[in-house]
């Protein structure tokens, strides 16, 4: 199956089943040097972990990582560094009434009929549970760009009909409660809506917004590895996702160019924007603001109500999905979606280091 690997200078392979042996990543080209302990993974890893609340899969995963290689009395040596996290609480007989079945809303349909036959346990390689990989290799590009002043601050912004209102914004309560929300009161009314939809055998989509600050301008490759055309691929990967805007995205179709140009100020020693309708990307490359981008997640295929289907012997049948899934992937989405961008930045960052002659006379001529 080609298509797991992502990225050109920080290169991401990830590999494993949601019910095989385990799951993880290969990264090569991470620089050698980088303090780097398997905590600095499993901070990253637990945002993901399943079983946490009411709103997340019962699947009970310690999801422990363990540094297979590429780590050196604690520093990266500049080798490819494998992450392994096993598998410990597969229930493959779940998925034994749905192995003829196609499940409305998920893979099932086009991996058959592409491969010839498919993982049904848990939807294999479709499952969320690939996006550990992910989250491990995002963690170890999140600490490299901390290390630059580059962070990254990513939120559920709704669930359901229940949006954040920015004037309640509190970055703190993000990690304090099981919807990484950043407003009490979004919160409160979403769980109700999501304890609702559980009531009903049904799910809940919503959207996730992640914010870049510290970034270099110039940023981005122009043509095809333009930043937001790369953002957008790495988001896209992700399972679920169905919208990805930058800035004001699709807002863009009702405004003028006055409204929508973002003037330029020159202040204290720097060229800065007045407003940031562009979301921080120019012409494909960074332009020093804040890069605010927004994925848009669809409800979680796998619901209980019985719902009409198809078999691999075309037989129509009804289906009603049980097993333990997510009643809504936003939450567990969030660090995926920051991963992802922290990969791509990164990858970037790296290409940009021979952009220009004098980069590389300063670093080489002595
Ligand atoms: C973190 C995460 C968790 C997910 N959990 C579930 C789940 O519990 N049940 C399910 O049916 N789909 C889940 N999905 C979604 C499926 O992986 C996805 O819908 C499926 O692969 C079909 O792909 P598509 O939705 O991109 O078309 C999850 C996705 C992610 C990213």
């Amino acid at each position: 199956m080609a298509g797991s690997i992502y990225g050109k200078n920080f290169t991401i392979t990830t590999w494993g089943e949601s019910h095989g042996k385990g799951l993880g990543v290969v990264i090569d080209g991470c620089p050698a040097g980088l303090d780097l302990c398997e905590n600095d993974i499993q901070k990253f890893l637990n945002r993901r972990k399943p079983g946490q609340s009411k709103f997340t899969t019962q699947r009970k995963e310690g999801d422990l990582v363990s540094i297979f290689s590429g780590v050196f009395e604690g520093k990266t040596t500049g080798t490819p560094i494998s992450l392994i996290v096993e598998n410990t609480n597969q229930r493959s007989k779940d998925y034994s009434n749905i192995k003829d079945i196609y499940r409305p809303g998920h893979a099932d349909f086009g991996f058959d009929k592409k491969y010839g036959f498919r993982d049904y346990r848990g939807g294999g390689r479709s499952s969320g549970r690939e996006t550990i990989g992910r989250v491990a290799a995002g963690a170890i590009a999140s600490k490299i760009l901390n290390s630059l002043g580059i962070t990254l601050t990513s939120y559920t912004k709704s669930i359901g009909p229940h949006k954040i209102n920015y004037d309640n914004f509190d970055k703190d309560f993000i990690s304090q409660n099981k919807l990484y929300m950043p407003d009490k009161i979004a919160y409160e009314n979403a769980s109700k809506y999501l304890e609702d939809c559980i009531a009903h055998q049904n799910s809940s989509g919503g959207t996730i917004e992640c914010v870049i600050s510290g970034m270099p301008v110039g940023i981005g490759e122009p043509v095809f590895d333009k930043l937001d055309a790369n953002l957008a691929k790495a988001i896209f990967s992700i399972g679920a996702v169905k919208g990805f805007e930058i800035g004001d995205g699709f807002d863009v179709s009702n405004a003028t160019g006055l409204s929508n140009n973002d003037s330029f100020v020159f202040k204290d020693k720097n060229i800065g924007k007045k407003t940031n309708h562009a979301g921080g990307i120019l012409g494909g490359l960074s332009d020093g603001s804040n890069i605010i981008f927004r994925a848009a997640i669809k409800p979680t295929p796998s619901i209980s109500t019985t719902q009409e289907t198809v078999t691999s012997n075309n037989e129509n049948v009804d289906i009603s999905i049980t097993g333990r899934h997510d009643p809504v992937i936003v939450p567990r989405a969030v660090v995926v979606v920051e991963s992802m961008a922290a990969i791509t930045i990164l990858d970037l960052l790296l290409e940009n280091m021979h952009s220009r002659l004098d980069y590389l006379t300063d670093f080489y001529k002595k």
